[in-house]
């Protein structure tokens, strides 16, 4: 068994203007809202969640972005009712967010 059931990373790596980049699409907003939902839903510390910081994960151009693990399953977002569905849909129940998962062909 895993030390944690999920783990969440987030990008929040910013890019040079002009370059696609997360922390230039609210990736710091959106790590914050999870970090306190997943607290508050009581799914933080071993056994459950972990919600981390990341650099850049390469998938700049589909950011922001965060990945789920062991699953492999990874996400962009756009707002707070997005991280909502996530940490109550995949992270608390265990099924993945199929409208908000990042196309596989999208890189840098
Ligand atoms: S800047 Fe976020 S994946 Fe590269």
């Amino acid at each position: 068994m895993s030390y944690f059931r999920h783990h969440i990373f987030f990008c929040l790596n910013e890019r040079p203007a002009g370059q696609a980049s997360c922390a230039h699409n609210g990736a710091q907003d959106a790590f914050d809202h999870c970090k306190a939902r997943v607290k508050a839903e009581g799914l933080a510390g071993p056994g459950g969640v972990r919600v981390n910081k990341a650099g850049c994960l390469d998938r700049c151009a589909g950011g922001p972005v965060a990945v789920v693990y062991p699953d492999e399953t990874w996400y962009t977002f756009v707002d707070r009712e997005d991280i909502d569905e996530i940490v109550e849909s995949h992270l608390k129940n265990g099924r993945p967010v199929e409208r908000l998962m990042l196309p596989p062909d999208i890189g840098r």
